[in-house]
């Protein structure tokens, strides 16, 4: 596989991938830090029939693209079956992970090593996030909206938009704020 071209320089382009439901700060944080590396990230959305994902693959990518507005190196997609065939046929060499504590280790590791078993060509780079996202995950986002506690500080704008509209608000947030107003 070669780099693409443009106008005489090598562009250096990576792939994200992930389940994205929905986009977290934590996410954002890697595929920025992807961008300081990389000429282009494409964030790729896993298609998982397997699932049951809150926000579905064309949620997902409204989001994401909504997220990233006005960013022309980012480009979001969506891919089923395996991860290196997707980069392959796009033309990118590189998978960008994030790393967030020592318990995401072993399955990161076992990817990038079935990754590379399965394609020598992709190679997978890791990147830490910024400490205060070390604990930060798509499921306790949903998690901790669901029972009222504040997520502006975890997730863009528009996935807090996105969650009150799937969810109807928070509701044990509505309820406490009842309750002491009582
Ligand atoms: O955000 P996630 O759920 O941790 O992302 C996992 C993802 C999408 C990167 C991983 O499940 C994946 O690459 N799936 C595609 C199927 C595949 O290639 N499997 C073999 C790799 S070990």
């Amino acid at each position: 596989m070669t780099a693409p071209e443009s106008e005489g320089i090598t562009l250096r382009r990576a792939v994200c991938p992930g389940s994205f439901d929905p986009i977290t700060n934590g996410h954002l944080d890697i595929i920025q830090r992807g961008l300081s590396v990389f000429d282009d990230v494409t964030v790729a959305i896993l298609v998982n029939a397997d699932k049951k994902p809150l926000f579905s693959v064309e949620e997902r990518v409204e989001i994401i693209r909504e997220a990233y507005k006005g960013e022309p190196r980012i480009k979001v997609d969506t891919f089923s079956g395996l991860l290196v065939d997707y980069a392959e046929r796009i033309g990118v060499a590189v998978i960008v992970r994030g790393l967030r504590a020592i318990s995401d280790f072993e399955y990161e590791f076992q990817m990038a090593l079935m990754n590379r078993r399965l394609n020598p060509r992709i190679e997978t780079v890791f990147m830490m996030p910024a400490e205060g996202y070390s604990y930060l995950s798509s499921r306790l986002v949903k998690e901790v909206f669901q029972l009222g506690g504040r997520v502006s500080e975890l997730v863009p704008p528009v996935v807090e938009k996105r969650l009150r509209e799937k969810y109807g608000a928070a509701p044990a947030a509505a309820d406490t704020r009842r309750r002491r107003a009582r």
